[in-house]
């Protein structure tokens, strides 16, 4: 194995970082964010990247450009709205920390976007990955990209075979990374890295037989490309079951905001119940249960089940007492999907069922 604490040899830096970009130009990969300067922008697109594919993110990227064009608008904006034209790409503490970012770089910094590292660095939702990816493009920053796809064409050019997801080998990437970026163009040489291993050195069909690297690659001259990089194995995710209750009276449907430290703070979800449970229909007229929808977190497996309860027009007071209707709101069923966001898994169950909550 290759010690990558040790300098590179300059001949393979100078190699790699040519190929790269002799690459990238032979492969224009357009994208509304490329050339960008505005660091507004390119900040929301880095933070919609994040854990996301460029096919998903590109539309809520235009969409959040169209609605809140610079951070001002974005930082006056309401929760609710910033999380409704979130929805459906996940991750939703990426859109909090974006608002409530926008609110320190607009009230704080007199909107001044923070121009070095360690203050881009310092805005919520913004880590290593982020931070240099925002100091290069809007600022030209010498700071190297590292994420996943970055690992990936590191181990296997220069055959790293340890672990990549323990802190020393993280450090040791850092390092490598670092050393080669072309420090006269830190933008080109980052988003070259980016498109390259997202669409050329990837991980289950690496196109080698045209790959500029081939004949430095040591994971290609070994015959490991389809091994590297090297992986402990995945996390165990929490199993978490999740009833849900859709409550219609008179039209309306009940609802709550989710509070406190749980996924999906801010979201929208109908009264809950979690674990093994006795759905009684206290006086309902139908009960519908729905087949189990399923989503999954980086951490937990969350299935849930939708009971469908239509209480009577005159249901007693008394009902609504129930500590389930508790913090709940009535919102008109049409409105439902108006403006209010709900987790993935609650807007599947809506989908599927236009039927019977239409
Ligand atoms: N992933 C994260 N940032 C990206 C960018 N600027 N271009 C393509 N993919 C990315």
């Amino acid at each position: 194995m290759p010690d990558i604490t040790a300098p590179i040899d300059e001949s393979l830096v100078a190699f790699f970082r040519k190929n790269l970009l002799d690459w990238s130009a032979r492969n224009p990969r357009p994208m509304p964010w490329k050339g960008e300067r505005d660091p507004y922008k390119i900040w929301l697109s880095e933070i919609i990247l994040q854990q996301t594919r460029v096919e998903q993110g590109l539309p809520y990227y235009q969409k959040f450009v169209a609605k809140y064009p610079n951070v001002h608008q974005l930082a006056d904006a309401p929760e609710d709205e910033v999380l409704k034209l979130w929805e459906g790409l996940g991750y939703y503490t990426r859109a909090r920390n974006l608002h409530a970012a926008a609110k320190h770089i607009a009230y704080e910094l007199e909107g001044t976007f923070p121009n070095n590292y360690e203050s881009i660095r310092g805005l919520k939702g913004v880590g290593p990955y982020t931070a240099s990816a925002i100091a290069s493009f809007a600022f030209g920053l010498p700071h190297a990209v590292l994420d996943g796809n970055v690992y990936r064409v590191l181990a296997r050019f220069f055959g790293v075979e340890t672990l990549i997801d323990t802190p020393a080998a993280q450090k040791h990437f850092a390092a490598l990374a670092q050393n080669l970026l072309n420090s006269s163009d830190p933008a080109a040489h980052n988003q070259a890295m980016m498109d390259f291993g997202a669409t050329f050195c990837t991980p289950q069909q690496a196109r080698c037989p045209d790959c500029p690297f081939q004949s430095e690659c040591c994971a290609f001259l070994m015959g490991k490309v389809a091994e590297l990089p090297l992986k402990s194995k995945g996390l165990v995710k929490k199993k978490r079951a999740f009833y849900y209750l859709v409550l219609r009276h008179q039209g309306d449907i009940f609802v709550r905001k989710r509070t406190g430290k749980d996924i999906w703070r801010g979201l929208w979800e109908f009264p809950q119940l979690e674990g093994p449970i006795q759905v009684s229909p206290f006086g309902a007229e139908a009960v519908r249960e729905s087949e189990p929808f399923r989503q999954l977190l980086t951490h937990q497996a969350v299935t849930a089940v939708f009971f469908e309860i239509d209480l009577p027009d005159d249901a007693p007071e008394e009902i609504f007492k129930n500590p389930l209707f508790q913090d709940c709101e009535r919102i008109a069923q049409k409105m439902l999907k108006k403006n209010i966001a709900f987790p993935k898994v609650i807007d599947c169950f809506l989908q599927n069922n236009v039927l019977t909550l239409n």
